[in-house]
């Protein structure tokens, strides 16, 4: 009988969102090896470089970053370090160990200033840290590593952690107010809807940046908490009767120090013209991530 090997793959940010479901996913297909902050600080380059050289591996997918924008204005060095130096040493030793990278990156590296639907060839811009510092990791990490691919990625929802979608519903079912901006758009997206193209990106011969989105129609934040909310009220998790959403603009927050770019909605071109594939509708994802939470609610009773 012919021995079966499944290819293996590093997974990093395995403790975050997207780490979460990239491992829960993948683990069916890949002998899935996780790298979370315990193994290794990607703070530290010099044990990061000597961790990985020590493992032999088919794929890469480097899913974590310090992404908190405040976080990152306020801790500059360290962002560089986790979300632009620690990707270039993984291209770095996936080129050499002839593995296929996977850059997770974002729509805040778009420009963002004019209400435009963004494919893979808009021209970026850094607007604040966290963008600059991933905008210059998609760069590097291209010219360190043959084989790589940048998958950007917008607004995630999902099961690793607590998110907007929670966050939304949590707060609708204390009965209290909340108030979403009404004039900053992108795209949701479930996390265990982009894990099956992501996958796919991985086998393909696909290079260079590419958009990890479904096609939807842009959303704002208050566009988006209504829609959550009317998806948990047709499934009984809130009354009918709410109306408790207040719209608030991107001015109005004055704890933000950092720029948000405003109209980030990406187009995933290359997805569908190259590889045939698409992301599953994030509406859809909602539905399915609320009644997953609701039946998990039901039983944990
Ligand atoms: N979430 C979104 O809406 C969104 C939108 C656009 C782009 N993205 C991008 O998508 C990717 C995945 O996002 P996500 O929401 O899944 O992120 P997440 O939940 O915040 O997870 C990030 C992971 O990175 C790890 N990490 C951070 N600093 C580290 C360090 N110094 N050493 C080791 N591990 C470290 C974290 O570990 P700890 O848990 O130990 O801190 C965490 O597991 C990121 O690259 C992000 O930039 C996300």
């Amino acid at each position: 009988m012919a021995a079966f090997f499944m290819k293996k793959i590093i997974i990093t940010g395995a403790g975050g969102l997207l780490g979460e479901a990239s491992c829960r996913l993948l683990a069916e297909h890949y002998e899935v090896i996780p790298l979370s902050r315990a193994e290794v600080d990607l703070a530290d380059a010099g044990k990061l470089s000597d961790y990985l050289d020590g493992l032999d591996f088919d794929y890469l997918i480097n899913t974590a970053a310090m992404s908190g924008l405040e976080q990152c204005l306020d801790q500059p060095e360290t962002a560089y370090q986790v979300n632009t130096e620690a990707p270039r040493v993984m291209a770095k030793i996936c080129n050499q160990k002839r593995a296929k990278m996977l850059q997770i990156s974002t729509d805040y590296v778009l420009d963002g200033r004019e209400n435009k639907i963004h494919d893979e060839a808009s021209p970026p811009r850094g607007s604040g840290v966290y963008s600059q510092t991933k905008l210059d990791a998609e760069k590097l990490v291209m010219q360190e590593c043959e084989n790589s691919v940048i998958g950007r990625v917008s607004w995630l929802f999902g099961h690793g952690r607590s998110t907007f979608v929670d966050q939304v519903i949590e707060t609708a079912q204390k009965g209290e107010r909340g108030g979403y901006i009404s004039n900053k758009f992108s795209v949701p997206n479930f996390s265990d809807y982009l894990v099956p193209v992501m996958s796919k990106l991985l086998e393909s011969n696909l290079t260079g940046i590419v958009h990890l989105t479904n096609d939807a129609e842009p959303e704002s934040w208050f566009s988006y908490a209504e829609k959550i909310v009317k998806n948990a009220i047709n499934l009984g998790m809130l009354n009918e009767n709410l109306n408790l959403l207040d719209k608030k603009e991107l001015s109005d927050i004055t704890f933000f120090k950092e720029e948000r770019p405003q109209y980030t909605v990406m187009r995933p071109k290359r997805l569908s013209e190259e590889l045939s594939a698409r992301v599953e509708n994030w509406e859809a994802g909602v539905r399915q991530y609320l009644k997953q939470k609701l039946e998990n609610s039901l039983t944990n009773r």
